[in-house]
């Protein structure tokens, strides 16, 4: 801040020349004052940006203490995992069950900053800082963007409670969906050009039962979901499972 202050005060002799003009100012010497004072001008005028350039931007904020500083580098390195996760396994969709331990320690980690700013000690103005300070609050903007995909993939539905990995319900209807679809499939063999209605009725018979149960089970999903849903739109199962069975 102080060398800001400083470097107008030192430009004031030049200012003043200016002002004054060529004419009021020629009077002395071998060189004209004017020249001279265009002359030292110039040197100012470096010195000053050199000066600014040290200084960082006008505005800039002193730097957040260590604790904070922490935090908030903390908080970048798990955006940044996170972010990375959610590209990698964009498709196939595989996110709900690949970054759900990413997302948890981003929650825990913005938890970390937000209990930080009802801490009646120094790190209080920090964690404030760090939230409210200034117009694109990058740390909260970041937070809602994480929650809101969350949410839109309803990654909830179909994840384990508290543990990594795909609930047991999920796990079943994944592993049925597959038995259904060999069913098909074994069943189909050699006969896709033309299906006669008996060997339509075959598969039928043959495929009926993983079928059945792959269809209430999806049902009881559905009811589950949204049974104990805590927002109303999670009655959908998870991005992950839609994709692999393609019902999005
Ligand atoms: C408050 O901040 C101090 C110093 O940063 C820290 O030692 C303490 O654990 C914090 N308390 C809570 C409740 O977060
Ligand atoms: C994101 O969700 C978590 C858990 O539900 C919540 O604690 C946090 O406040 C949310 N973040 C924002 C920015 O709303
Ligand atoms: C996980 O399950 C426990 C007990 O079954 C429950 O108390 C807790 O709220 C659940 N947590 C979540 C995030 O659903
Ligand atoms: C999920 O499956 C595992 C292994 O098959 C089993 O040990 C566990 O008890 C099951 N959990 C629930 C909630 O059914
Ligand atoms: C079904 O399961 C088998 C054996 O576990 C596996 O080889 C196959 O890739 C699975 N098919 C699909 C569509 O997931
Ligand atoms: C099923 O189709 C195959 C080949 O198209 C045919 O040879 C076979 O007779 C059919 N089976 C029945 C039960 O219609
Ligand atoms: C499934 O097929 C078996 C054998 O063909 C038959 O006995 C049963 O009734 C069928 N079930 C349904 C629900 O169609």
């Amino acid at each position: 801040m102080a060398p800001l202050l400083l470097a107008p005060l030192r430009c004031l002799p030049w200012l003043l020349a200016l002002a004054l003009g060529p004419a009021a100012l020629a009077s002395e010497g071998s060189r004209p004052l004017a020249l001279q004072a265009l002359g030292e001008a110039e040197e100012l005028t470096e010195e000053l940006t050199e000066e600014l350039w040290r200084a960082g931007l006008p505005g800039d904020l002193p730097e957040l203490e260590p604790e904070c500083r922490r935090l908030l580098a903390a908080f970048a390195d798990c955006s940044a995992a996170l972010t990375g996760c959610l590209g990698r396994r964009a498709r196939p969709v595989r996110l709900c069950q690949n970054c759900h331990l990413h997302y948890r320690r981003l929650l825990a980690q913005y938890g970390h900053i937000v209990r930080a700013v009802g801490n009646s000690s120094e790190s209080h103005n920090c964690a404030k800082s760090i939230l409210t300070s200034d117009r694109l609050q990058i740390v909260v903007t970041l937070s809602e963007f994480f929650n809101e995909t969350w949410e839109a993939a309803n990654c909830a539905n179909c994840l384990k409670n508290s543990s990594e990995g795909l609930s047991n319900s999920t796990v079943e209807f994944l592993d049925l969906f597959n038995k259904s679809l060999t069913c098909f499939e074994h069943n189909l063999q050699g006969q896709t050009v033309y299906l006669s209605p008996n060997n339509y009725t075959e598969v039928c018979k043959n495929c009926n039962e993983t079928y059945k149960m792959l269809n209430e089970l999806y049902n009881n999903l559905q009811r589950l979901n949204r049974g104990g849903a805590e927002s109303g739109h999670s009655s959908h199962l998870c991005i992950d499972v839609e994709d692999a069975v393609s019902i999005s």
